[in-house]
């Protein structure tokens, strides 16, 4: 166990891992393993808060697993697994379901995107899915959250939760855990629009970079990219109301390591007749070994559920102390 903290972190699996996951987030949790004591869920109870074929979601599980090794995380060194094994989340869930206020839920932005006009069909999962991620977090006493942009809110309700829980039974229990989001690429846009998430549930393929996309689909997607006419700036400040050119920008800087004033003193004047194969060279030399390696892991399935058993045993070591002490302090058990 290292000093700095404890990391929690998750991804659903609901279909690939796309480039906005990869900078937004597994990029920083492979980095983060340095220093901490990481552990990474692929958060299928979450999945099922919207409808999923069996077939798929079994599929999905052994991919992002494979995903993320194939990306750098490292199941000897971090816990690797995934939610529904380690029955704690999903029981401290309820418990937060008697902490959290309908007035809290209410305001969270991401189930009325994904409920959509129909709220009434959507559900009572989708709605409580916050209250879930609190668990996942909590049930680790985590400390820090590295995630996207698009998580910041949950990431708040989290820390609410744990305040509530602390207050209303007069304890120090749950820490207030810090989200870490990326400054670069804390949120990589669609490819054909500027202005929304790239998004594994965007219905087209186009509009995102799948890191199992093959060198040409890459290559192909990146040139139908939606631009402007205009050439690129020399400075950061020309990109401001011209969001499809920055986000192919701050693509490259995620992928590059490079500030976005770097990348535009080198590309400034110059149109994305230039640019964009610059880029797509750089996607492909970042994603293909990823996919390589992840066809190589998921050559043996076997292992891989090998590799979910162990890291939910691990898992398991941590979260099944933490429940007792929660009944206790409830009053489910005796002190
Ligand atoms: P999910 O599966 O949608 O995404 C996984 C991670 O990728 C980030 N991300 C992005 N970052 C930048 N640009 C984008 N276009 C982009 N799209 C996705 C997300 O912010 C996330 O960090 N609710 C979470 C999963 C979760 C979780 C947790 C995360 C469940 N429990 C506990 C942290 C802690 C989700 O749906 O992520």
């Amino acid at each position: 166990m290292t000093s700095a903290g404890r990391i929690f972190s998750g991804v659903q699996p609901t279909g690939n891992l796309h480039l906005g996951n990869y900078l937004g987030a597994i990029k920083n949790w492979v980095e983060l393993q340095t220093d901490f004591d990481c552990i990474y869920c692929v958060v299928d109870l979450h999945a099922i808060t919207v409808p999923q074929e069996p077939v798929n979601l079994r599929r999905s599980i052994r991919e992002v697993t494979a995903c993320l090794i194939a990306s750098g995380i490292d199941p000897s060194r971090s816990v690797l697994f995934n939610q529904s094994r380690v029955p704690q989340h999903a029981e401290l869930a309820w418990v937060f379901n008697c902490v959290a206020r309908l007035g809290w839920l209410n305001r969270m932005t991401q189930f009325k995107e994904k409920a959509g006009m129909n709220k009434e069909n959507a559900t009572v999962g989708l709605y409580a899915y916050p209250t879930l991620m609190a668990a996942d977090i909590l049930c680790y006493k985590a400390t820090h959250v590295p995630v996207g942009e698009d998580q910041k809110q949950h990431l708040e309700l989290t820390r609410d939760i744990a305040l509530a829980f602390n207050s209303m039974f007069d304890v120090d229990f749950f820490p207030q855990p810090e989200p870490q989001i990326q400054k670069t690429a804390s949120r990589v846009m669609s490819l054909r629009d500027g202005t929304s998430k790239m998004s594994k549930s965007d219905t087209s393929d186009a509009t995102r970079i799948n890191l199992t996309d093959s060198v040409d689909d890459i290559a192909q997607k990146i040139k139908r990219a939606k631009t402007d006419p205009e050439a690129l700036p020399s400075e950061a400040e020309g990109l401001a109301d011209r969001p499809e050119a920055r986000n192919l920008v701050r693509i490259f800087s995620g992928l590059s390591g490079r500030t976005e004033s770097h990348i535009l003193a080198e590309f400034g004047g110059q149109g994305f007749g230039v640019f964009k194969p610059a880029l797509a060279e750089l996607v492909v030399d970042v994603i293909s070994p990823i996919s390589q390696k992840m066809n190589q892991l998921l050559a043996e399935p076997d292992e891989i559920d090998k590799l979910l058993a162990s890291g939910a045993e691990q898992a398991y070591a941590i979260t099944g102390p933490v429940l007792e002490d929660v009944k206790k302090i409830i009053g489910l058990t005796p002190p």
